[in-house]
């Protein structure tokens, strides 16, 4: 099966890497990459390492004509305000006939219903299990496992910057090192600030919002505060012993749609969001049949970000 990138940054790297490693299995291949600055790639017989970048396509519809791809992957950086080009590229992949599998969550946070409905009325498969807790199931999950549930609200901390970061103010470091420190393991979004505002975490639940409850918002409708503004005297002086900060996010059904929100929040240590370390995630759903479901994540990098888009990837091969 024929694969091309849109975006070649973190995520693309490792996931050619780990295609590298399952080629005996599972027969991928990819064999055109997009990029903004580095240029366009081609390669039918597999790009690898040596394969030279040219000059950039002049749009991702020629870039999409000239891969001869049967599947695109949109793994470009996150636009969190309206999710482009990001939905571009995922419409002129649909349009050619080819199946789609996106990391980047802004599509899905912006134009889920509609991307959906494309694809589903081109008889094409759309799959974004990376776009929130890497490859962790959550929609897999939702999809595969829990027919007939329905889904009340859900409450997380699934930003492992931010985690990383408040790990350094408690250590008395200054923000911008925990920023680094984020950035050296290829999890900060390419624009930071996207963490510490609580944009990332603000999209990831929109997406949330978008495929479970069905409720068509943006994450310009969620009520968002980041940790840009926290110091290390001011972290300590707010945790004390038996409370801990951490960057939630919550979304809850009302008569009047799906609330969500983003902030720090003072958590007791008793809380198991409070409990997280590293860059590890805890997604709790509430739901009609099954109470609360927990969906924990221990320590990811950017391989199972990687290995979500590969059981995407396994998943469109098995159905098509
Ligand atoms: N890193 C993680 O742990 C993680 C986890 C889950 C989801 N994600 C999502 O996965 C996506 C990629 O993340 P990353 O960490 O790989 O980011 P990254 O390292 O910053 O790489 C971004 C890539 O996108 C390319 N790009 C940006 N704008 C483009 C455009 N208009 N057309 C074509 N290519 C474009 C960049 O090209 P240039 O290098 O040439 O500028 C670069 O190759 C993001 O949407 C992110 O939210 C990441």
């Amino acid at each position: 099966m024929n694969i091309a990138l849109f975006g070649f940054g973190n995520v693309g790297r490792s996931f050619v890497k780990l295609l590298e490693r399952q080629r005996a299995v599972y027969p991928f291949r990819v064999v055109a990459i997009h990029t903004a600055h580095h240029g366009t790639a081609y390669d039918l017989r597999g790009v690898s390492a040596d394969t030279p970048f040219g000059p950039a396509a002049a749009s991702a519809g020629e870039f999409l004509d000239k891969a001869n791809a049967e599947v695109a992957v949109e793994i470009t950086s996150l636009s969190p305000h309206d999710g482009e080009p990001a939905i571009s590229h995922i419409r002129e992949a649909f349009a050619r006939g080819i199946h789609v599998i996106t990391a980047n969550k802004g599509p899905i946070a912006h134009a889920y219903r509609e991307l959906r409905n494309e694809a589903s009325f081109r008889q094409l498969l759309f799959r974004f299990e990376s776009t929130v807790m890497d490859g962790t199931p959550v929609f897999n999950l939702v999809r595969h496992n829990l027919p007939g549930l329905t889904i009340n609200g859900f409450s997380a901390v699934f930003n492992s910057t931010t985690q990383v970061i408040l790990e350094k103010l408690r250590e008395g470091l200054p923000l911008a090192e925990g920023v680094r420190a984020a950035q050296e393991l290829g999890i900060a979004e390419t624009d930071a600030s996207f963490d510490t505002d609580g944009w990332d975490s603000a999209a990831k639940a929109a997406a949330l919002a978008n495929v479970l409850m069905d409720a068509g918002v943006t994450p310009l409708q969620v009520d968002r505060t980041g940790i840009g503004h926290l110091t290390p005297h001011a972290l300590a002086n707010l945790e004390g012993n038996t409370q801990r900060v951490a960057l939630v996010a919550r979304g809850w059904s009302t008569a009047n749609g799906v609330q969500l929100s983003v902030k720090p929040e003072l958590l007791h240590l008793d809380d198991p969001l409070a409990r997280l370390q590293g860059t590890s995630n805890l997604l709790q759903i509430d739901t009609d049949c099954m109470g609360t479901l927990g969906i924990l994540e221990f320590n990811p990098t950017v391989e199972q970000t990687a290995y979500g888009l590969f059981t995407d990837l396994v998943d469109i091969a098995r159905s098509i």
